[in-house]
Parts: C-alpha cells; structure tokens; sequence
C-alpha cells in the first residue's frame, strides 16, 4: 500500500488549458508527425533521476553546449498503445522496451532509468492523453521514450545531465504500399563492437545518406549486410528482416550488430506456434539471390514496432532487382494477423505479451 501511494504521487502533472486534439484528421495519419497535448519530462541532476513531470506539449530549452548536439549521446525506444472496442488500452510487451533501453543506456555512457519512472511515467502520460489513441484499424498511438544528454561543455565524456522524455504520436502505417529493398554494399550500419544492438540516434543518422541514394535509385529501403564481407544479411534500417525459403522462414541472430526486435523475437514465437519451421542463423545474400533464381524464395518481410510487418515486393543487388511472387496465403499476412490480434485484443494472448494500462 506504502508503495502504490508512493509511486502514484511520483508524477506531478501540469495539464494544458487547451486541447489540439479537434485539429487533427485521425482518418488520414502520417507516421509520428501530430503530437498529442502532453509530454513527460524527467530530469537526471547530481547522480539520481529526479522530479518526473507532465507538462504540456512543446519546445524546450538547451544550452547550446549540451553535450546532445556535440557527442550525441541520445537514445529512444519505440512502442504503440492500442485500444480495443470496448476502448480498453494495452501496450505490447512494455518491460522489454525498457529494459532495451536500459541496454541502450549503458552503451552509450548514459544512467539507467529505474523501471518506476518508465512505467509509471508512460501510464499517467497515455492515461492523460487517451482520447488521442486512434480507434481506425491499423492506426495506434506511437510512444516514443527516449534520454539524452543536456548536461554542458564541450570536454568529450559524458555529460552530468540528461533528460527523459516521452512524447506520444497518433499514428498511421510506417510505409504506404509494398516494400522495395536495396541490399547495400558498400556502406555498413554498424560493426563488431559498435553500437548497433543500441538504439542510439547516431545509428539512424548514419542511415540517411546510403538511404538517400537507395531512394535516388528507385527503392524505399536499404537491406544493410554486415561490415566485414557484405555477405550476410542484417537488418532493414527500422525493422528486422525475414526471409522464406520453399516453406521455411529464416532470420539472422542477433549480435553486436543488430537490434533486438521485440517484434522479430514475437514473430519467431507465433510462427513456431503456428508450425511453420523458423531458422535462426545466418543468411548470405548470395543464398538469396539463388534462392530468387530457382523460384524457392517465396518472401522477404521486415518487422518492427512502427513497421509492424511489411512484405518486400523487390529486392535489388548488383544492379539487377528480383521480384517476390505475390501469395495467396503469406506468411506475412498469417503472422501480422495474429500479432495484431494479440496488440488490438481481438484474440486470446497465450504468450502473455499484452499489458493492459
Ligand atoms: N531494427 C532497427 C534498426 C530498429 O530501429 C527497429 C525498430 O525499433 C527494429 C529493428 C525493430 O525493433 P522492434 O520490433 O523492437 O520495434
Ligand atoms: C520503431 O519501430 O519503433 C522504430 O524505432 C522505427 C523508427 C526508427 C521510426
């Protein structure tokens, strides 16, 4: 009982005197580009996290040698809330973002934030804003946690301030239509004893410039390969990738190099439980590329939390773009049906995954 009094009054809330919500056209959402009327804002000051707070949603003030713009030293976490018929709201396997973001953390010299202020944090700040959860299918309401250094001066360590925040977005479908992939290689997403497995901000911006040329090309998306020999296949740049061989669904391990997919380590989970034979190991692009050849590719699809499932129409490598058959029954179709029962609570949740707010 101590306990429950002590974390609810944990976060103090400044409520906006107006709403922006009647602006917004919920029948015609881009991906993370409304924001709803609030944000949390926690600060990290003398070694602890301090003073979790709701305000309303807007610009802040940094000074301009906080240790963010020179260093980057940023992380974020990327989630959705759903809410169902009755307009009951869940989140999807929360315990595991902030976990991940606590691995984040420590890779990039950041303090942890205690499962607390997370938790709690998320639930008043949903809570608050729950009118802004889209209802039309296929929408949600993408979360974005995420830390970074606001701590000044321009010695190159780590900063002795940081901020937490959560900003909450209504949201459509990451990519509209089917997916074209370039397999990339020349530039790498990340290497051996890097920063890849972290969801650091860097590791996007570093993205933009072989995304850019992929786009110039004609394709949506690069396929990033690893660093060393451009020979296997890694991760698209949001989302894990899975490929289908004849009737076997293959996806790469995770290392160093790669994100932890909640929604990757789902999937594997539901396929399996759906009987279909799931390999995890490696891939080489040139197994693809065969596999394109003789006809026993059968699909390629990328996972994650703003992706949810997205089928691959066309691969392209060397210059040459394979297509992918159109299916009947996918895969892809099957799993994103059954993880979206799960996340919309249209059907029964065996693993548990589902967590209600
Ligand atoms: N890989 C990268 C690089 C990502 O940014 C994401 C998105 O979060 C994913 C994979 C998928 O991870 P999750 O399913 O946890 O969202
Ligand atoms: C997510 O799926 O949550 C992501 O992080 C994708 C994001 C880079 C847009």
């Amino acid at each position: 009982k101590a306990m429950e009094t002590s974390t609810k009054s944990l976060i103090s809330i400044e409520k906006s005197k107006t709403s922006k919500i009647d602006k917004v056209d919920f029948d015609n959402l881009a991906f993370g580009s409304v924001f709803t009327d609030h944000m949390l804002v926690c600060d990290y000051k003398n070694g602890a996290w301090e003073n979790p707070k709701i305000v309303p949603y807007g610009p802040i003030t940094l000074d301009p040698s906080a240790k963010i713009f020179h260093y980057g030293q940023s992380i974020f976490e990327g989630m959705k809330a759903y809410k169902d018929i009755e307009e009951a709201i869940w989140l999807f396997r929360p315990l595991d973002n902030h976990k991940r973001l606590n691995i984040s953390a420590k890779r990039m010299a950041i303090p942890e934030i205690p499962e607390n202020y997370f938790m709690e944090g998320l639930s008043a700040l949903i809570t608050l804003d729950e009118k802004w959860i889209p209802k039309k299918a296929g929408s949600s309401l993408y979360i974005r946690p995420f830390i970074f250094a606001s701590g000044q001066g321009f010695h190159a360590s780590p900063a002795n301030e940081y901020k937490f925040m959560i900003c909450l977005a209504p949201s459509g479908s990451y990519f509209s239509g089917k997916v074209k992939v370039l397999i990339e290689e020349t530039y790498s997403r990340s290497a051996n004893g890097g920063v890849g497995y972290a969801k650091a901000g860097g590791n996007y911006a570093g993205q933009f410039y072989p995304t850019q040329l992929a786009i110039e090309k004609g394709y949506n998306q690069v396929i990033w390969t690893d660093d060393n020999t451009h020979e296997y296949i890694e991760e698209a740049g949001a989302m894990n990738i899975f490929i289908r061989i004849n009737d076997t669904l293959i996806t790469g391990p995770t290392s160093d190099r790669i994100l932890d997919g909640i929604t990757r380590k789902s999937i594997i989970e539901i396929a399996k439980d759906e009987n279909i034979k799931v390999e995890v190991r490696k891939i080489t692009v040139t197994e693809v590329v065969e596999a394109a050849k003789n006809g026993s590719l059968k699909e390629m699809f990328g996972a994650g939390t703003a992706a949810v499932i997205s089928p691959i129409s066309t691969f392209g490598h060397k210059g040459t773009d394979y297509d992918l058959p159109e299916l009947q029954e996918s895969y892809a179709t099957r799993l994103k049906n059954r993880i979206t029962d799960i996340q919309y609570n249209r059907a029964e949740d065996k693993f548990g995954w589902r967590y209600k707010l």
